[in-house]
C-alpha cells in the first residue's frame, strides 16, 4: 500500500469512457468492452505516442433496461449483454494492469432499476421483506403527494403504484426508484457490490450522486428557494436542503470509505453538487476518512440552476480554484473535470466567437496544470463537440422535462471513414463531422491531441506538477497564473491568457523555460521576466536552473 500523500490516485490522469460510445467490436452500433480492450494501446500503451493516463472511468457497465442508459441498474454484479459478460470485464481488468491502467466502475447507490428485481419484490406487496428496501409513502390526509420534492429530471419525484395504493420515491426518472439507505439490509447489500468488484480486482469507483442517498428521516418538505428566478429551472424553486447534502449522508459516506479501506490502494470519486465548502465535507474533515476525491464541477458550472456555463474568464478561474483549495481539508486534493456525459461538451460551451477550440488547446494545460486529479471526457482530446442530432434520434429521456445529453455522447471518431472506425453496423448516435478524428490528429504535432499527449506525459515526469502546492500569482488582468512546487523539484509556473488579445506576463525570477505550451513552437524557448502571452494562449514555464530547496 502507497505511503499516505504518495497513492496513486493523488497523481493520476483519469479518463472518461462512455462505454456506449468508445468502440463496438461487434457492429450492433454499441460500444462495448472487447471494444475497449482493443484500444487501450490508444490509451496507454506506455509510449508518449499513447496518451498516456493512468486511470479510466467506465460509466455504468452493468445490465439495465437503459432508460437512463445504464443509470438504471437492475443488476449490480453483473455486466449489460450489450457490453459483454463478467469474463470480458475480467480480462479488461487484466488488460488494463498489464498496461498500468487503473480501473474504476461507476456505483449508483441512490437508485435501482424498476426492474432490478429488489424493486420488483418490493412494488409486490405492503408485507414483502423488500417493501421497506425503497421509500414507499402513501398520500397526505389531503390527497397530495407525500411531499414536494422534486425530481432531477423535473416533476414531482413520486409516482403512484396502482397495486399497493403508495407513492414511491424517485430522485430521477420514474424507472429509477431510491433505495432507502436507512434500511440496514440496504448498505449490507449495497457494501457487498462493492465488495463483489473490489474482489475482481476492480481499482475503485466513481460514486453516482453521492450527497443524495440518505434524505430527511421525516422527508419533510424543501423550503422555497428565496432566489429562484423564472429563467431557471421549475425543480429549483425549491431548496434541496432536506434530499441533498442532507447532514447523515456523510455518515453513510464514512461506511462506504470504510469498505474500501479493507483493501489495499483502492479509491472512491464522488460525483457531489454544492459550494466548495459541502464539496470538502465529502473528503471527511480533518480525519479525511471520506471520499478520496470529490468532483469539483465548478469549472464547467458554478451553481445551480444551469442557466449558464464558466465563462473561460481569468477571473472566475482564479475564484474557483482559490475557493477549492482555501476549503479542503488538509491533506486532500481537489478534482477537476471540464466535461462528462451530463454536460455540453467544452469546445460547445465555449465556441460563441467560434474561439471554442483555441480554449480548449488552453483548458488543457490548464487542466493538467492544477493541483488535483485531473479527469478527461473521451473526445475531448480531440475535440469533439456537441453533434446535431436530428429529433428522431434523440434517445436521451431525460430530455423531456431536464436537458438533452445525447449531444454530448456520440461515439468517438477514430477515423473519418462511415462507420468512424467506432462500428461497421449503424452507430446508436449519429456522428459528428468527419474532419475531427484520431486519425487526423494522430501525426499532426500541432494537434489538440498532440497537446493532450504532451501535457500528461510532461505532468507523469513533472513531481511538481504531480504533487507540488499551489501558490496564486499576481498578473495582468484577464491571466491566471500560479505555481506548483515539490520540495526537491523545479517549480513550474502555468499561466493562461484567457483574453482574445495579446497579454504581457511578467515572470518571477529564474522561471526561465517554456515546458509546455498550445503555440508548440514556443516549447523549449528560454524566457526571462516580461514575456506576451498570445490571444487565449496558455503555458507552462520551469525553472529549471535552480531547485528551490525544500
Ligand atoms: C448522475 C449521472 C447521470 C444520471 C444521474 C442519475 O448525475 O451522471 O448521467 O442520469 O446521475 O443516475
Amino acid at each position: 500500500m502507497a505511503a499516505a500523500g504518495n497513492e496513486w490516485w493523488r497523481h493520476a490522469v483519469v479518463y472518461q469512457v462512455y462505454p456506449r460510445s468508445f468502440q463496438d467490436s461487434n457492429g450492433d452500433g454499441v460500444g462495448d468492452l472487447q471494444g475497449l480492450i482493443d484500444r487501450l494501446d490508444y490509451l496507454n500503451d506506455g509510449t508518449a505516442a499513447s496518451l498516456g493516463v493512468d486511470a479510466i472511468w467506465l460509466s455504468p457497465t452493468f445490465p439495465s433496461p437503459m432508460k437512463d442508459f445504464g443509470y438504471d441498474v437492475s443488476d449490480y454484479c453483473d455486466v449489460a449483454p450489450e457490453f459483454g459478460d463478467l469474463a470480458t470485464m475480467d480480462r479488461l481488468i487484466a488488460e488494463c494492469h498489464a498496461r498500468g491502467i487503473r480501473v474504476l466502475l461507476d456505483y449508483v447507490p441512490n437508485h435501482t432499476s424498476d426492474q432490478h428485481p429488489w424493486f420488483v419484490e418490493s412494488r409486490s406487496s405492503h408485507r414483502n421483506p423488500k417493501r421497506d428496501w425503497y421509500i414507499w409513502r402513501g398520500q397526505k390526509p389531503d390527497g397530495s403527494l407525500p411531499n414536494n420534492w422534486r425530481s432531477v429530471f423535473g416533476g414531482p419525484a413520486w409516482s403512484y403504484d396502482e397495486a399497493t395504493g403508495q407513492y414511491y420515491l424517485h430522485s430521477f426518472l420514474r424507472e429509477q426508484p431510491d433505495l432507502n439507505w436507512r434500511n440496514p439490509e440496504v448498505v449490507e447489500a449495497m457494501h457487498n457490490v462493492l465488495r463483489f468488484w473490489l474482489d475482481r480486482g476492480i481499482d475503485g469507483f466513481r460514486i453516482d450522486v453521492m450527497g443524495m442517498i440518505l434524505k430527511h428521516p421525516d422527508l419533510a418538505d424543501n423550503p422555497p428557494n428565496p432566489n429562484w428566478q423564472p429563467e431557471g429551472a421549475e425543480r429549483m424553486q425549491q431548496l434541496w436542503v432536506n434530499n441533498r447534502n442532507y447532514p447523515d449522508v456523510f455518515a453513510a459516506v464514512e461506511g462506504i470509505r470504510a469498505v474500501l479501506d479493507e483493501y489495499d490502494d483502492r479509491m472512491a470519486v464522488g460525483e457531489v453538487f454544492g459550494t466548495a465548502e459541502e464539496l470538502a465535507r465529502f473528503y471527511g474533515g480533518a480525519a479525511l476518512n471520506g471520499l478520496h476525491l470529490a468532483f469539483n464541477f465548478q469549472l464547467i458550472h458554478e451553481v445551480e440552476p444551469f442557466t449558464g456555463y464558466t465563462q473561460w474568464d481569468a477571473a472566475t478561474l482564479r475564484r474557483i480554484v482559490a475557493n477549492a483549495e482555501s476549503a479542503l481539508p488538509p491533506g486532500s486534493q481537489p478534482c477537476y473535470a471540464l466535461a462528462n456525459h451530463d454536460r455540453p461538451r467544452f469546445i460547445s460551451r465555449h465556441d460563441l466567437d467560434g474561439r471554442g477550440l483555441d480554449r480548449a488547446f488552453a483548458s488543457v494545460v490548464l487542466l493538467m496544470g492544477l493541483r488535483g486529479t485531473p479527469f478527461v471526457y473521451y473526445g475531448e482530446e480531440i475535440g469533439m463537440a456537441d453533434a446535431d442530432i436530428p429529433e428522431d434520434r434523440l434517445q436521451d429521456p431525460a430530455r423531456f422535462r431536464y436537458f438533452g445529453r445525447d449531444p454530448e455522447r456520440t461515439p468517438m471518431q477514430w477515423d473519418a471513414s462511415p462507420g468512424r472506425g467506432f462500428t461497421t453496423g449503424e452507430p446508436w448516435l449519429p456522428f459528428g463531422p468527419a474532419e475531427i478524428s484520431v486519425e487526423v490528429q494522430e501525426n499532426d504535432p500541432d494537434s489538440l491531441l498532440a497537446l493532450h499527449r504532451r501535457a500528461i506525459w510532461l505532468r507523469r515526469g513533472e513531481l511538481s506538477l504531480q504533487r507540488g502546492n499551489y501558490v496564486e500569482i499576481d498578473t495582468a488582468p484577464d491571466v491566471f497564473a500560479f505555481t506548483r512546487h515539490c520540495p526537491g523539484e523545479r517549480p513550474v509556473l502555468v499561466a493562461v491568457n484567457t483574453a482574445t488579445e495579446d497579454r504581457m506576463l511578467t515572470l518571477p525570477p529564474g522561471y526561465d523555460k517554456v515546458i509546455l505550451a498550445t503555440e508548440r513552437q514556443a516549447e523549449g524557448r528560454p524566457v526571462e521576466g516580461d514575456v506576451v502571452l498570445p490571444a487565449l494562449a496558455a503555458m507552462m514555464v520551469a525553472r529549471s536552473s535552480a531547485i528551490l530547496p525544500a
